[in-house]
């Protein structure tokens, strides 16, 4: 480890310092580059940049390991519940008894959206993506509480980070009701928040619903699958948005929006949609044939990280939550076998070896979810429910850091050199 990186540009020798962190690779502080050197590093897609310093997740990609302050993502998902992952993520240690109970109790205080927001839901055809009414609807909360848009009181922050990890399951749910037709159920709670969610997501109005505890813990521990991972593309938006000193709702909004893409969070909707259009294990080495192509835009959906080159150890909890809830359910899907089956023939195949592909997060989820009764328009809503409290965390985590201001990247300049108007009769 040393304590100086050396970099000589047009025969000039610059040094730049080298911070280290508790545990991972070393970052060389090259922020004063530019106005030594006169040149911009260059970097799209940032796979060697750090953008900021944090405490909440390490990932270590090469060993498969993901931390959420300091605790492994396998045993928080085996012992912990999704709220007490909340509180450990926001507040760097886990929750006493007293402290849980509080925290879930101020919670599901904030569980309720103004009852004017319902409206929103009606503008949108009803055939609209869930994900596109989540956009909307989740930016419209800065029109309805203003009293923590104020992100330099730290009241206010925490008070509109407590009302966006309580909102987001009531509004992800009314999407999903919206979009079949149902009224929308009030939140009870009374419930967890994991069951208060699928009450008012699968509940009716003319009948008492019961929440299956088995399919409870399951929906439960994807959620903590899912509560954060680093500097991904949407926590980035977030950040990047906040970094202007937006509102949090409008940030939450950029950071769904983000998430959306199908090489993001929209995998797990596409993942299941890819399993369905190979139906049987009989045409996986066709599609397989297909991701390697370099011709085919294709690419196996689940499969592949920027970050894990070993298996995603979400993916590992993901496989068995699907047998938890085939059983509790008493069902079975094929799709599981196919999605098992290409697993094994695409570790086995020499190209997905060479350029370390393994299953993601997204790869196991939508047969679950889909077990579970959503359709797949409501996949990616589910991930940024559970998103929402990596990111107000993260974004949290950004207001208060006193290096980060306003993130404003510069570019390597491929068009055309000054050149004069010329009026459009002369051209
Ligand atoms: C998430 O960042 C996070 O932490 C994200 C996330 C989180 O929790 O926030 O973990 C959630 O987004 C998981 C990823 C979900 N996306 C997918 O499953 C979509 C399919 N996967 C890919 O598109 C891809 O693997 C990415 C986007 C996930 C990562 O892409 P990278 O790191 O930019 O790598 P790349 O696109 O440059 O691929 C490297 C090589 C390429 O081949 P060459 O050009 O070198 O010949 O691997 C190939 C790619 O063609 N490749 C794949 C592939 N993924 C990469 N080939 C076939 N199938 C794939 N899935």
């Amino acid at each position: 480890m040393t304590d100086a990186a050396k970099v000589s540009v047009d025969g000039k020798d610059f040094d730049y310092p080298v911070m280290s962190g508790t545990v991972g690779p070393d970052v060389v502080d090259i922020r004063k580059f530019y106005a030594q050197t006169g040149d911009f590093t260059y970097d799209p897609g940032f796979t060697s940049t750090a953008s900021c310093q944090s405490k909440l997740t390490y990932i270590d990609g090469d060993e498969g390991v993901l931390l959420h302050r300091g605790y492994p993502i396998g045993e928080l998902a085996e012992n912990s519940s999704f709220m007490e992952v909340a509180y450990l993520l926001l507040n760097g240690e886990l929750p006493e008894k007293g402290e849980l109970a509080q925290f879930e109790h101020t919670i599901s205080r904030h569980t309720m959206v103004h009852e004017q927001l319902a409206t929103f839901f009606r503008g949108f055809r009803r055939d609209a993506h869930p994900m596109a009414i989540l956009c909307g609807v989740v930016g419209a909360l800065s029109a309805f509480y203003h009293d923590s848009t104020d992100i330099h009181d730290p009241v206010q922050r925490t008070i509109a980070s407590h009302r966006l990890i309580a909102k987001m399951p009531t509004i992800a749910a009314m999407a999903y009701k919206y979009s079949v037709g149902q009224p929308f159920l009030y939140p009870d709670n009374s419930l967890s928040y994991t069951g208060n969610f699928l009450r008012m997501t699968f509940g009716v109005p003319a009948e008492p619903y019961e929440v299956n505890p088995a399919v409870e813990k399951a929906m439960d521990r994807i959620f903590i699958l899912h509560a954060d991972h680093e500097q991904n593309a949407s926590t980035s938006t977030v950040r990047l948005a906040g970094s202007s000193g937006a509102n949090p709702f409008a940030c939450m909004a950029a950071g769904i929006a983000c998430l959306w893409g199908p090489a993001h969070g929209g995998a797990n909707e596409a993942a299941l949609n890819m399993l369905r259009e190979i139906g049987t294990p009989e045409r996986i080495p066709e599609f397989i044939a297909r991701a390697k192509d370099k011709n085919d835009p294709f690419r196996l959906m689940g499969f592949g990280h920027r970050v894990y080159k070993n298996y995603d150890p979400r993916a590992t909890v993901m496989q068995k939550t699907v047998r938890e809830v085939f059983d509790a359910l008493k069902v079975n899907d094929p799709l599981f076998d196919t999605a098992l089956r290409l697993e094994e023939l695409a570790l086995s195949d020499e190209y997905f070896i060479e350029k370390k592909l393994f299953p993601n997060v997204d790869f196991y989820s939508g047969v679950i979810l889909s077990a579970i009764g959503f359709p797949t328009s409501m996949f990616t809503v589910l991930f940024a429910l559970a998103r929402t409290v990596g990111w107000v965390a993260q974004w949290n985590e950004m207001i208060t850091d006193p290096d980060q201001k306003i993130g404003r990247p510069r570019q390597l300049y491929t068009g055309p050199t000054q050149r004069s108007y010329v009026p459009v009769d002369q051209r």
